[in-house]
């Protein structure tokens, strides 16, 4: 079957840094791919090439068997992959409701016509989508007055407006309290139970999260990939225990 991701030797540098290098992946339908490593490993500069922020210096990327190697952001979108920022990218101004009004009037190329992006149909799928995201109460807020973690959830509701056929979620628990990052994941994985097959890539740094939402882990250290498989035996591979978690020294 054609995999739903397909990046080929994938390769991206930043002056003497390697953000990527040899990238191999394939993601198919219905795969929850945590993507773990320390910071500045390389994760959300996957996370860029995939959606077009990014030119790879070698190698290839292809989304449902189409080559988007050379696709802007917008192009790639188009072509069904969505994404949340490790900053949500948010109108502060405007209310939740109207937040996700916007993002599929977007979808449906009917830009910036909030007052037609209104009628009842769009509310009510709207309303659906706030729903699943346990939002529903605060649809009437303006989004600048709203916490990080409501923010959060937000933008990654936005980024299912479009039925994407890949998500791509960079850091979706990274703003909240400790406490408060394992209810929101879990508000977020049930939201896309209902999105089941469209397969999920994101990036954690919270192990038991990883454990807990992940079908498959893929580590990243220094711009490689250093395992990739199931998440209790990635977890437990020498490299991630000394490069990922630091259970090991070292060298
Ligand atoms: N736009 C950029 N310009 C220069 N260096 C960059 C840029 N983006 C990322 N890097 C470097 O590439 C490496 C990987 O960064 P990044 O992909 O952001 O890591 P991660 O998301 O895993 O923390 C780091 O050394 C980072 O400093
Ligand atoms: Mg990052």
């Amino acid at each position: 079957m054609v995999p739903v991701l397909e990046a080929i030797a994938v390769a991206k540098r930043f002056g003497a840094v390697t953000a990527a290098e040899g990238i191999n992946v394939r993601i198919g339908a219905g795969e929850r791919v945590g993507l773990i490593g320390s910071n500045g490993a390389g994760k959300t500069t996957f996370v860029n090439m995939i959606t077009g922020y990014l030119k790879p210096d070698e190698g290839r990327i292809s989304v449902a068997g189409e080559d988007v190697t050379r696709l802007d952001p917008r192009q790639i979108a188009a072509r069904g992959v969505a994404r949340s920022f490790q900053i949500p990218q948010l109108f502060g101004e405007l209310s939740v409701l109207d937040n996700v009004l916007v993002a599929q009037a977007c979808g449906e190329r009917r830009f910036g016509i909030l007052r037609a992006a209104r009628d009842a149909l769009a509310v009510e799928r709207a309303d659906e989508l706030l729903r699943r995201f346990r939002l529903q109460d605060q649809r009437r807020r303006r989004v600048a007055e709203l916490p990080g973690g409501v923010r959060k959830l937000l933008d990654i509701a936005m980024a299912l407006t479009a039925s994407p056929k890949l998500l791509l979620l960079d850091e979706p628990t990274s703003a909240v309290a400790a406490d408060e990052k394992f209810p929101m994941m879990d508000t977020i994985m049930a939201a896309l139970g209902e999105d089941a097959t469209t397969p999920v890539l994101f990036v954690e740094h919270d192990m038991d999260i990883v454990m807990r939402h992940a079908t498959r882990v893929i580590a990243f250290y220094s711009g490689r990939i250093i395992a990739d498989g199931e998440p209790a035996a990635a977890l437990a591979a020498d490299e991630v225990r000394r490069y990922v978690t630091g259970e090991l020294a070292t060298e």
